[in-house]
This record gives C-alpha cells, structure tokens and sequence, in this order.
C-alpha cells in the first residue's frame, strides 16, 4: 500500500488547481441511467471513486469512454445507458463506495426493478439508507430486504408523492430526485438537503428535460416526464478539497489562490477562516488564501448545508491544532467522525473528545511522526497536521486520500511542500476503464 511522506515547514505560495467535485460526479454518473441518451460530463475528477462508480455503471451495461488526462484539467467521460443488461449492484463494488446506492432510484424509475447489495458500514459511521428505501416506497416501490441486498421492483410506474425527510440527507435526495424525474406525476420533497452537489444533479436533470423547481431550497418538486435525453454537463469545483487546501495553506502561514474555487459555495467555511484570522479574498478565477497571522481559537459546529461542512471538521481540526487557545468543535451529522484524533496525537496535538464534542488546545509543538489514515477526510488532516509539523510524518493507508483527492502531492508540491509518494508497487492502485 503507499504512503505519504512529508517533512513539514515550508509556507505553501502559488497557485492550485481544483478539481470537479467528487461527491457532485458520483450522483451525475449514477443518473446516466435515467436514459437511453448520451450524457457527457466535463471536468471529471480522476479518483478511486469515480472509477468504483464506472466500473458498477459499466457492469450494469452502461458504455463508458474516459478522456485522457489532460494538464491541469478535469477530463471528459461520457456514459451511454441504452443496453442495460444487469438490474444488480454487486456487493463487491458497493462495500467499496457506499455512494452505489445512488443507482437504485434511477433503475427503479427507468427499468421498475433493482436488486442492489446493503452498503454495510464504514468507518465515520453506521450510516443507514432507511430514509432511501422509506421514501422510495411511498413512491410504489415493493422493497424487501433479504441475504443483505435490497430486492426493489414496481408494478408499473413510480408515482409522485410528498415526501419529508425527518432528517436533512444529501443521498437520500439525490435518489428521490433522480426516481421522481420519471415518476408518474408530482413527487414534493420537503426538508431536502441543499448541498451545491445535490444542486448539480438537479440542474443536470432538468438539461436532460426533467421539470423540477425549488432547487438549492428545502423543498424541491419535480413534475415526472416520460422520457429524458442525454446533455453535455459540466461538474462543479470541489468546496471540500478547496476548504482543505485552504487549511493546508493556512497552516503554513501561506498566501495560495486556489483556482476555480466558488465563493458563494464556501461562505460558511470562509466565515470560519475569518474568524481564525485566515483571509480567503474572491478574485477572477477562484479564491486567494492568505495566512499572515497567528491563527486564532475558534468554535465550529457542522450542520447541513449552508451550514459549517462535516467533510471539513477534520481538516479544520488540524489547522486549530496550531491556533492560540482552545476550540471547540461539535460534530452533529456522523456519530464516529473522529478517528483523526488519535493520529494527530501522534504528533503531538492536545485534542480530547467527548462524544460528538472534540476540545482542541492549541501547541506550537507538532511533531512528525508515523500515522495511518483512517478514512477520507481524516488522511487530510494528518497531511494538513504534517505540513506545519517538526520533521518527517509518514502516512500510511493512504488509498484512503486517493478517493477524493486529485494529484494531491503535485497540487502541494507546485507551491512548495515538501511531499513525495512511497509507492509500495508499481502498479496504479485501481484500475481504469479503457481510455477514449
Ligand atoms: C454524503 O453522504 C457525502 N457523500 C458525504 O461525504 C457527506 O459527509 C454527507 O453527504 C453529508 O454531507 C457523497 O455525496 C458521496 P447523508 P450521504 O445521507 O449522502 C443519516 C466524503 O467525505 N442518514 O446526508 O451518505 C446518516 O447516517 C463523504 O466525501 C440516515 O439516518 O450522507 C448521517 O448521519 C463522507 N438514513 C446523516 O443522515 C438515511 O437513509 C447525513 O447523511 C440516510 C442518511
């Protein structure tokens, strides 16, 4: 397995790119399925997960072509779903990316069947799928569980239905959305997440000729057509790798723009900077970063979107691992979502937790050391902690990082990290669908 090695000190300047978001990719991929038609996607991130996510499209019989790299830009794929032959994701791929459940509504609403396997847990949490599979039968469906798979059909149609959420859940949406765009008549959704990823699967419905209003509010209705067509869709910047780069920056004392990132996508991430004493300054092409004070204790708590993001509580827990004074952060959305402390007391950083509360006292005296990423966000913060740290930190497990981040160590690298990958095999570590 690879590994990370930095030796931290250097200030971060210059400039870095951000790429499409992931957790907006996977949905947009997954609603391929709505359609006979061709849907291609712009800036595509190259990561772990969007390859899992091609490879369970491919197997359900979705032709997919992948662009070559191309410098510093997202690539191209485009995904055709007019011979669909398999109504079933495996266990095998959806144990490796929880997002898989996102194609149940698109081939219950387009095929009136589905047979897709439990996610099982992960390591932030238990992270159930009741609100999916509630929401879907009030839609017709016929769910029962049985030998860990969900086993769905319809007789017929899904039809519209009113549907509320007792609580705010990005995936639970984003399937909903995508079933009730074929459905039979209106499908209301009331207390609907808002995550700008939720919005860019809705916009890239209605340009595949869905009829939904409400977008980016807690109440969403979608009117079901017959039929869609494909679109050309381009895949919005990533507010959770550009808020991770900000803490990278911002733990060096650096002064970074990070290209293509969207301001009015990061305001309560930026509110936090602020506070903290980290400018962020919207320019023409993205956010400019600069870090030129002691960082300053602060309190966060993570809340559904617009509110603080709970795919930033760990990066922001590292970077307050340096601050003057003691912070609080309270993790309302994941009930295990702090498998980075022990690690960053590794390297010396004074955080206790206390239930879904974690109490930073802020050092000066980060050591580098050997730690293990645990899940995704959390190998972030083991970087972002590495950065400012005395010394040589290795981190381990980090196919972890290479879900969701793309080029990490050229992107940190090309302002002046000091950060190489141990490859442990020459091999890429998952492998792609044939390139265009
Ligand atoms: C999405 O996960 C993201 N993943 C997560 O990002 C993100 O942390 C999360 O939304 C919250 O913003 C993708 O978009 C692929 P939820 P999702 O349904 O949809 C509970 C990352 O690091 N819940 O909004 O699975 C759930 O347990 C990942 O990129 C139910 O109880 O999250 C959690 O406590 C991690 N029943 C809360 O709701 C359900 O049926 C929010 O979950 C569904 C969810």
């Amino acid at each position: 397995m690879d590994k990370i090695r930095i030796i931290g000190g250097t200030r971060l300047s210059g400039k870095i790119p951000i790429s499409g978001a992931k957790n907006a990719a996977l949905p947009l991929m997954a609603a391929s399925l709505l359609t006979d038609g061709k849907l291609a996607l712009s800036n595509v991130p190259y990561l772990a997960d969007i390859v899992t996510m091609a490879n369970l499209l491919a197997q359900h019989g979705v032709d997919i072509s992948f662009s070559a790299p191309a410098k510093n830009i997202g690539r191209t794929m485009s995904l055709s779903a007019g011979n669909i032959h398999n109504l079933t994701a495996p266990y095998e791929l959806v144990r490796t990316m929880r997002a898989s459940v996102l194609v149940l509504g698109p081939l219950l609403a387009r095929f009136g069947a589905a047979k897709v396997s439990l996610p099982g847990g992960c390591a932030i949490g238990t992270r159930p799928i009741d609100l999916h599979l509630k929401a879907l039968e009030q839609m017709g469906a016929h769910i029962e569980l049985a030998e860990g798979y969900i086993h769905a059909h319809t007789h017929g149609k899904l039809q519209g239905a009113e549907i509320t959420f007792e609580k705010v859940s990005v995936g639970a949406t984003e399937n909903i959305l995508m079933a009730a765009s074929l459905a039979e008549g209106i499908t209301i959704i009331h207390n609907a997440a808002r995550e700008p990823e939720v919005c860019d699967l809705a916009y890239c419905l209605v340009e595949m000729g869905a009829q939904i209003e409400g977008i980016g509010t807690d109440t969403i209705r979608i009117t079901g057509v017959d039929e869609l067509h494909g679109c050309d869709y381009s895949v919005v910047p990533d507010r959770i790798e550009a808020g991770s780069f900000a803490a990278a920056v911002a733990i060096t004392g650096g002064d970074c723009e990070l290209v293509g990132a969207r301001m009015e996508h990061m305001q309560s991430v930026a509110e936090k900077f602020a506070d903290a004493g980290v400018e962020m300054i919207e320019t023409e092409n993205g956010i400019r970063v600069i870090a030129d004070k002691k960082i300053q204790c602060i309190d966060i708590i993570t809340q559904p979107y617009p509110g603080f993001p709970t795919d930033m509580q760990a990066q922001m827990m590292a970077l307050l691992c340096v601050a003057d004074g003691a912070s609080m952060i309270t993790e309302t959305i994941f009930e295990n979502r702090y498998m980075h402390v022990p690690e960053l007391m590794r390297m010396g950083a004074k955080v206790i937790t206390h239930g879904s509360s974690a109490m930073i006292r802020g050092t000066d005296e980060l050591n580098g050391a050997e730690v293990m990423a645990t899940d995704l966000r959390a190998s972030l913060s083991l970087v972002i902690a590495a950065l400012a740290a005395k010394g040589e930190t290795v981190i381990h497990r980090v196919y972890h990082l290479d879900r969701g981040y793309e080029r990490l160590e050229e992107k940190l690298s090309a302002c002046g990290a000091n950060i190489e990958r141990i490859s442990e095999r020459t091999a890429a570590s998952f492998k792609i669908p044939e390139a265009a």
